[in-house]
């Protein structure tokens, strides 16, 4: 199976004022092809820096990283990835519409399939109504959910995703969060999720990496074990299993031994 995201031994050093920072050390972490996986760990621990590394918008200091068995440059020039970031980063000129278009412009799609799938993917994110209105008239979540859309536009086999939901509120952000493993299900994507929620992480992945505290490393990897075909729906959120599993994330934050079936060492 190929592999859509390696990264092997992986160091990142910021030069600041203040001298330098160094955000990330020795990170190992392999994503299988239509694998799920999130990244939890304290803030200022490396995830965004970690997945702008991947997304090749800033260079490792040490260690590579291969997105598709292509250097991570490579892979960002034949766009084989979506992302969606912290801050929703659209084009103020153009409207909702125009902003979930824009990769299937750069890709040259027709007008007509264009709308066609601007249409599909606005109902997905809840946005029909506000298609023609400019980013300045929405909320934060509601530009959050444009630029979900538009990361999805192209049905990419991989997805890069950094809190996108953290502005959401709590019905919305499990409804997108179920339509993401939904989405991930059928295109087959492979998902790099950074959140601070456990449930979340939990909820939508086939693995958690927990990190730690600066300088980020990656200090313990869990297996969920729902199953690679697990519909994730209401009844996995009140599943006993879920709770265990959500325990076992949490004790692994605090850096407590768990004693949890599905720990590896990777
Ligand atoms: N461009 C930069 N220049 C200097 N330092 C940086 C830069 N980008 C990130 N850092 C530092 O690297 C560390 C990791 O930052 P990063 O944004 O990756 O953390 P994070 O885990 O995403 O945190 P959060 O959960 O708050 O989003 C922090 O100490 C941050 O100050
Ligand atoms: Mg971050």
């Amino acid at each position: 199976m190929t592999q859509a995201v390696t990264v092997k031994g992986v160091s990142k050093t910021f030069a600041t004022k203040s001298g330098e920072v160094r955000a990330l050390d020795d990170v190992d972490l392999v994503v299988e092809e239509g694998e799920f996986v999130s990244l939890i760990g304290p803030s200022g621990c490396g995830k965004s820096t970690l997945m702008r590394l991947i997304a090749d918008l800033d260079a490792p200091s040490g260690g590579t990283i291969e997105v598709f068995g292509k250097p991570a440059a490579r892979a960002r020039k034949d766009q084989d990835y979506g992302i969606a970031f912290q801050q929703a980063g659209l084009l103020p000129w153009r409207t909702v519409a125009g902003n979930i278009s824009l990769p299937l412009e750069l890709h040259g799609l027709g007008k007509g399939e264009r709308r066609a799938r601007v249409a599909e993917l606005a109902e997905l994110v809840g946005l029909t109504d506000f298609a023609d209105r400019h980013p300045d008239q929405l909320s934060g979540g509601m530009q959050q959910r444009v630029a979900i859309a538009r990361s999805l536009a192209e049905r990419p086999r991989l997805l890069l995703m950094d809190e996108p939901f953290g502005a959401l509120d709590e019905m919305t952000r499990e409804r997108m969060q179920t339509e993401l493993s939904r989405i991930a299900a059928e295109t087959g994507a492979a998902v790099v999720f950074v959140t601070h929620s456990i449930p979340e992480a939990v909820f939508l992945s086939d693995r958690v990496v927990v990190m730690s505290p600066r300088p980020g490393r990656i200090t313990d990897v869990l297996e969920t074990g729902f199953g690679a075909d697990a519909v994730r729906d209401e009844a996995l959120r009140e599943a006993p299993a879920f709770f265990a599993c959500v325990t076992a994330v949490r004790e692994a934050l605090h850096g407590t031994p768990v004693a949890h079936g599905g720990r590896e060492s990777r």
